[in-house]
């Protein structure tokens, strides 16, 4: 769940701070940064979402060219081999089912947990809510989840996979928020870099609502502003 605490003190409504990050030598055919120019055509937010939502910063026409993309260049990658996709919940729901959808190949998929708030503890207190089913020693793992932000989450997945001796794993994100970073973790295939903005939709979420827009969002600033007046019930 994503929330006020692990916001801290950031002011969700900042101008873009556009990453520089370079994306992923994996990533064959990567967008380019989502900042400015993109949100000055950015298409007009749904009627249903304008309460909530300051503008759209990826299309769902986008987000399906995209992962198509990224499969392919998975599928290259992973030929050959049954691979296991493990995906962290919960934010993946949706970009992990179009992903796999379009992935030709044979595979297993298993879930992992892992919470930034766990028992209302702040950000970087990690906990693991579920536990992996299958056996991924000397399986070609791919690893996915929604957004890499501190780096936080995918650094201590991978620490306890790594430990489970899979013969080769690689990392794959729907988002990259590069100006965020502070673990030195990388992914190997990602789909969009965007900037240091609030984002919910496609799965991710704000206090876990929003997670069922077609599209990535941005959270307008009195959503955070009235959550601190009022916090969301879960
Ligand atoms: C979100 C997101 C990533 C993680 C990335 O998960 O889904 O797993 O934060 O942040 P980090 O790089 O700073 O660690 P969250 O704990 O909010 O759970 P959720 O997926 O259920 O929303």
């Amino acid at each position: 769940m994503r929330c006020l605490i692990l916001l801290g003190m950031e002011k969700p409504d900042r101008p873009a701070n556009v990453s520089d990050a370079k994306s992923s030598e994996r990533t064959r055919q990567p967008e380019p940064a989502l900042g400015t120019t993109e949100d000055r055509k950015s298409p007009h937010v749904d009627i249903r979402w304008l309460k909530d939502i300051e503008r759209v910063l990826i299309t769902e026409q986008q987000l399906a060219r995209r992962i198509s993309e990224m499969t392919q260049a998975i599928q290259r990658d992973f030929s050959g081999r049954e691979m296991v996709v493990v995906s962290v919940l919960s934010g993946t729901v949706m970009f992990l089912a179009d992903l796999i959808r379009h992935l030709n190949l044979p595979m297993r998929l298993d879930f992992i947990g892992v919470s930034s708030y766990g028992a209302g503890t702040e950000s970087g207190d990690l906990v693991f809510t579920k536990e992996l089913r299958i056996d991924v020693k000397n399986r070609d793992v791919l690893l996915v989840d929604d957004i890499l932000d501190t780096g936080k989450t995918m650094s201590r997945v991978l620490e306890k996979l790594k430990a489970l001796r899979p013969r080769k794993i690689r990392t794959c994100v729907l988002l990259n928020k590069a100006a965020r970073r502070v673990e030195n973790v990388k992914a190997d295939y990602i789909g969009f870099e965007i900037p240091d903005y609030f984002v919910v939709g496609y799965g991710l979420d704000f206090a876990e609502r929003y997670r069922n827009l077609p599209f990535v969002g941005v959270l307008h600033g009195h959503v955070f502003k009235e959550a601190q007046k009022s916090p969301y019930r879960k």
